[in-house]
């Protein structure tokens, strides 16, 4: 008895937000989606992933009957997230840019939104900063190996840090960017890479992450909700691609999926 909750991404980054949301909710059933096949988000058009994602949700949905659907992926949420709503029946818990908070602690008024290409051109994100983030200097910066970074990390490959320190660099040597005394991970990956990224900045950042916001709104929105009478099956982490790394089920496993399976879904 209980409820239970379908966690989605382009790959392992919602796990950043999975481990919050098992610390709030350690009793909650849930199935992990990987959209293996599709990543990276970032680098898509809006209208491939506004073509993608509600069906693909839609059919998610209709396979494992979650209370709530998490879409741990801030590409997908900023590009397709009221498309997505309408297409399923539980309710959509959208992880995006944690701008809000940011800018409520930045003291030198100056933040950095690092999230995926994608993400950061969205009007979703101007809005935020606009509603949010007003009296604040806000330098945005799009990376994708990023994420294959942190795909590396969480596959055993380790992380190459030359890549690390050349996709983050540039961003505190632009203008203002010594200024920067905050910096939204406005992708799921990169909470994954927190460790890393500490070590190639100069400067002291705090880091800031929408995990800990999104696994409050899950807990208020199942508390809402009658639980289901059903005997849930042990959680499971659906990969739609081929799966060869048994490291990767390793981490999966740590995370408390102990079955882990690859889908070949023909879409
Ligand atoms: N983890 C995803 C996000 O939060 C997207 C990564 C990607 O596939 O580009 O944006």
């Amino acid at each position: 008895m209980g409820h239970r909750a379908l966690i989605f991404d382009s790959g392992m980054g919602g796990l950043s937000v999975t481990q919050h949301i098992r610390a709030h909710m350690p009793g909650l059933a849930m199935t992990y989606v990987a959209d293996d096949m599709f990543r990276p988000y970032g680098n898509k058009s809006a209208q491939a992933l506004r073509a993608r994602l509600p069906g693909l949700l839609a059919t998610l949905e209709m396979a494992t009957q979650p209370d709530i659907i998490v879409l741990a992926c801030n590409t997908a949420s900023v590009t397709a997230l009221s498309e997505i709503r309408a297409a399923v029946g539980a309710p959509v818990v959208g992880v995006v840019p944690a701008v809000k908070p940011a800018a409520l602690t930045s003291r030198t008024r100056t933040l950095a939104v690092l999230g995926t290409p994608g993400t950061v051109k969205r009007k979703y994100v101007d809005d935020l900063i606009e509603n949010f983030a007003g009296d604040c200097r806000v330098l945005l910066q799009g990376s994708t190996a990023l994420v294959a970074l942190a795909e590396d990390k969480m596959s055993g490959r380790g992380v190459d840090m030359d890549i690390l320190r050349r996709e983050v660099a540039p961003l505190f040597e632009r203008r203002f960017g010594a200024d920067i005394d905050t910096v939204v991970l406005a992708c799921t990956h990169f909470p994954l890479l927190v460790d890393e990224l500490k070590q190639v900045s100069r400067q002291t950042i705090n880091w800031v992450d929408s995990g800990e916001a999104i696994a409050r709104r899950v807990t208020s929105l199942l508390s809402k909700r009658p639980e289901n009478r059903r005997m849930e099956p042990p959680d499971c982490a659906l990969l739609m691609g081929p799966d060869a790394e048994l490291a990767r089920r390793d981490v999966f496993a740590q995370y408390g999926f102990k079955r882990v399976v690859g889908l070949y879904p023909n879409i």
